[in-house]
């Protein structure tokens, strides 16, 4: 460690406290940017960070409006001739229900046994704001070693519907020599990883329709068909015996790997036992012929995400219901298509129909795989940092997640993006209590400046 390094792991140090508290600040904003009932809270969220990136020494942050939720723009150049890093992160959470699954509220943060509960403790806030505070840390001890812009976004758990003309509107402003993203994780803290792949996405709402009306399910039952029975039955001929996925097409551009691609992904650390333990299931389940690690990592699939109709409330009652509704995700690889792919499952779901009823299909949002490269100078400053600061080498992993934006910077802006995660799989992103550990979040932040350290000296000796 350089005297600058040992300086700024000193102010890391001691602003600890700090930097969890004011995390934990914007942890009580509910910016939930999937119901509209929050827009004011979203609003209060981009606001936060606009004056959070001013205090960490930013020349100049911004708020830019959208026709959704507004992004928050950030930079500071210090010279023209250093290679510009380019942070991308959401402040928009997940919805966080059901509440009654928290053991806290998800919106007033808790700390216990190291970790801080909240909505959107770990997916993004917590690993978005590492990257002020890193910043700040460089700012504060005068050892920033790039220049640096910050594009935070409100609207990545919706699909980033918005960036995508945000990005295009910006070519100039957003220029840079790398996008670096925390918002996805580690294989665990004794297996650091880089993230290299990750899934695209497809997600469409289906409706089913019946007779006209809600029906006494005595008086007309068996003589007309049930919608939800329909559903039910369309959708499980979506997948056969062995977890294929029956559509059409929807193979013919998915990329199969090589016999060694296929033995280096199997060799990252993966214990089954306690991969089912963790969830509770006596056994795993999908697509024959596959490994749990190339099921979620280069095999596509398709999930029904919620499903209804008919009467839920309490107690029976005996009705045959006019619609029957389902939202269903497929999850992408390369080289599938997302909009291809919306089609082709729009065409083949109204085949499966019966003439006894009818059906709707409406595209939601959707976003392309990508795949980053490991030969650039940004993956290898991000594995030397992690070498620095974990003491280990990072294996490069493909994870199912999705982040519509890292493909669109690739094909708007030509650029490359790093995907330094610091989450586990255990903190529950998208779950009741998600949390996100203080280890990671503090050592996320030393990566994090290593990482601009490590990029800035191997550009220049490029
Ligand atoms: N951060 C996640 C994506 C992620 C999580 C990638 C873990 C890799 C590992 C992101 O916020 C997310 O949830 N994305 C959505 C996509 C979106 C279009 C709704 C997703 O994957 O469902
Ligand atoms: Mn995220
Ligand atoms: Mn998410």
């Amino acid at each position: 460690m350089n005297k600058s390094e040992m300086e700024i792991n000193n102010f890391i140090d001691s602003n600890k406290q700090r930097f969890i508290d004011e995390l934990i600040d914007l942890l009580r904003i509910p910016s939930v940017s999937a119901d509209s009932k929050f827009k004011d809270d979203v609003a209060k969220a981009a606001n936060f960070l606009k004056d959070k990136l001013l205090a960490a020494g930013a020349d100049l942050a911004e708020i830019h409006e959208t026709a959704g939720h507004p992004v928050v723009y950030g930079e500071k150049i210090i010279d023209p001739q250093l290679p510009t890093v380019l942070v991308y992160g959401h402040y928009d959470v997940q919805p966080a229900d059901p509440y009654e699954l928290w053991d806290s509220p998800p919106f007033d943060p808790l700390i216990k046994d190291e970790r801080i509960y909240a909505r959107g403790a770990c997916d993004d806030k917590g690993q978005m704001y590492m990257h002020i505070k890193a910043f700040e840390a460089m700012t504060s001890t005068n050892s920033l070693a790039c220049n640096m812009k910050f594009m935070i976004e409100g609207e990545e758990e919706v699909g980033s519907d918005n960036l995508e003309h945000f990005v295009r509107e910006n070519k100039d402003k957003l220029n840079a020599d790398v996008i670096l993203i925390s918002d996805t994780s580690i294989i665990s803290n004794d297996n650091p990883s880089i993230t290299v792949g990750l899934r695209g996405l497809s997600y469409l709402e289906v409706e089913v329709t019946g007779p006209n009306r809600d029906l006494h399910s005595g008086v007309y039952g068996g003589a007309v068909a049930n919608p939800i029975n329909t559903l039910c039955e369309m959708i499980s001929s979506l997948k056969d015996e062995n977890g294929h996925i029956t559509i059409p097409g929807f193979y013919d551009k998915v990329e199969e790997l090589t016999k060694d691609e296929r033995n280096a992904l199997n060799e990252a650390p993966f214990d089954l036992a306690s991969y089912k333990k963790e969830l509770d299931i006596d056994q795993i389940h999908g697509e024959d012929g596959y490994t749990t690690l190339e099921r979620v990592g280069v095999r596509p699939t398709l999930d029904v995400n919620g499903i209804w109709g008919g009467y839920i409330g309490e107690g029976a009652k005996t009705v045959l219901p006019s619609k029957a509704h389902a939202k269903i995700s497929m999850r992408l690889v390369p080289n599938q298509d997302s909009e291809e792919i919306t089609k082709l499952f729009t065409e083949h779901f109204k085949s499966l129909a019966p003439e006894s009823v009818k059906v709707k299909v409406t595209p939601h949002h959707g976003g392309q795989p990508a795949v980053t490269k490991t030969d650039s100078i940004a993956y290898k400053a991000a594995s030397k940092a992690f070498e620095d600061a974990w003491g280990k080498t990072p294996i490069p992993t493909r994870d199912g997640g999705s982040i519509p934006i890292v493909a669109m910077f690739k094909s708007e802006l030509g650029l490359n993006t790093v995907l330094m995660g610091f989450g586990l799989d255990s903190d529950a992103i998208h779950s009741p209590n998600e949390s996100y550990g203080i280890f990671n979040y503090i050592k996320g932040i030393e990566t994090i400046v290593l990482f601009h350290q490590h990029f800035a000296r191997l550009k220049k000796i490029e």
